[in-house]
């Protein structure tokens, strides 16, 4: 049994906050296909929550299905994060993320973010104010470091145990690392070794079963997160579990499966954000859906165009009636346009020449 100070936890396996993407909908989508149990929000800036900016209320949604539930904090001011965390506890969330690893300016600059790498003390005094304020548990999530001369992570660890954080979040690359190379196990390992009892949920990566299992295995890692994996396939909660207790590996969702969830995380998008804003944020959630479909040129051209819940369904039904040219008579993709399946780039030998990196989403925060 995982444990975060006072709350329990029923699985070992977290997603990953990814602003933008993990809202209400998406989690409540995976919540359903199950195998995940702490999910987060995306970040949300502490001031502006305690000013109840409705944008900032907006990202921290959430409904009783939608538990347990994190909310992931960024801000400098101890004061602030200290209140923030308190309305937060108060609002029945069951867990405060703080955020120290994004690498954008205009949170950096001001201290939050991946700058908090870099100024340990104040950084765990910080922490302190929080961790004393609310019942609730307080986790960090970090980098490695700032960049390869500065692997700050085991240090920053240690400061933060001391001062009672929950659990550690690490993703094993540096702030000046991006999204680029692989994922570093051992520098994991080592954050792993610096917080002793204090859990440690490995990340980067992993987007399949045995990618998991390779995180447990490699860093000794208490649980991991998961983040883009999870827009790729929703179902890596439930098979990762599945492979963990069991050692095999549960069959791949089917197409008609995977056209079952895309149309009830739409009907969830429209319910939580309407009708017009919910199918114009569908826009980018729905290619990644169609990885998976095998030849998808036709959906994707037209989806990107969403406007309403009806235009949904026309261009749905018009794709399965285009895409039956490339399937066998037993109604399954004919073996040439089947997706390669991604394979996780640590999962890969370095000469390989199949390797195949997880895509990130483009947008402002392409560089997290
Ligand atoms: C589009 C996008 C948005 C992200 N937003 C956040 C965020 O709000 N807070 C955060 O701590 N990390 C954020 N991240 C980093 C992820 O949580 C995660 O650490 C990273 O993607 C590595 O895990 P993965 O390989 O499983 O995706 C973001 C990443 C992406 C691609």
């Amino acid at each position: 049994m995982l444990r975060f100070g006072s709350l329990e936890l029923k699985s070992n396996l977290f997603l990953s906050p990814l602003a933008g993407y993990t809202n209400l909908p998406f989690r409540l989508t995976l919540r359903e296909v199950g195998g995940l149990d702490l999910a987060t929000t995306d970040l949300v800036n502490a001031r502006s929550l305690i000013e109840r900016n409705p944008k900032a209320l907006k990202l921290i949604e959430t409904c009783p299905a939608d538990r347990p539930l994190a909310v992931q904090l960024f801000g400098s001011v101890p004061e602030e994060m200290r209140d923030a965390a308190v309305m937060l506890q108060e609002m029945g969330i069951s867990s405060v993320d703080i955020n120290m690893g994004c690498p954008v300016k205009k949170v950096c600059r001001v201290g939050g973010g991946s700058a908090m790498m870099t100024e340990l003390g104040r950084t765990a005094a910080l922490v302190k104010g929080m961790v004393d304020a609310v019942r609730i548990p307080v986790t960090a999530k970090m980098r490695l470091g700032w960049d390869d001369d500065n692997l700050t992570a085991p240090d920053l660890a240690r400061a933060l145990v001391d001062v009672g954080v929950a659990a550690i979040f690490v993703h094993g690359r540096t702030r000046e690392q991006g999204f680029s190379g692989r994922v570093n196990l051992q520098g994991i390992r080592r954050v792993v070794e610096a917080a002793g009892t204090v859990p440690v949920i490995g990340n980067g990566d992993v987007t399949s079963p045995e990618a998991a299992a390779m995180m447990f295995r490699e860093t000794g890692c208490a649980g991991v997160s998961i983040g883009r994996g999870a827009f790729y396939n929703p179902w890596i909660f439930q098979h990762s579990r599945h492979f963990l207790e069991t050692g095999t590996l549960l069959p791949e969702s089917s197409f008609e499966e995977r056209v079952r969830v895309m149309c009830r995380h739409l009907d969830l998008m429209v319910e939580v954000f309407g009708e017009v804003h919910g199918c114009r944020m569908f826009r980018k959630v729905a290619p990644w859906y169609s990885k998976r479909f095998g030849p998808v040129s036709e959906f994707n051209r037209r989806v990107v165009q969403l406007v309403s819940r009806a235009e949904f369904d026309g261009i749905l039904h018009s794709y399965v009636e285009w895409r039956l040219q490339f399937l066998d008579a037993n109604g399954q993709l004919k073996p040439q346009y089947r997706p390669s399946s991604l394979v996780s780039s640590f999962m890969q030998e370095p000469s390989s020449t199949t390797r195949e990196s997880i895509p990130v989403p483009k947008g402002p925060v392409e560089v997290w």
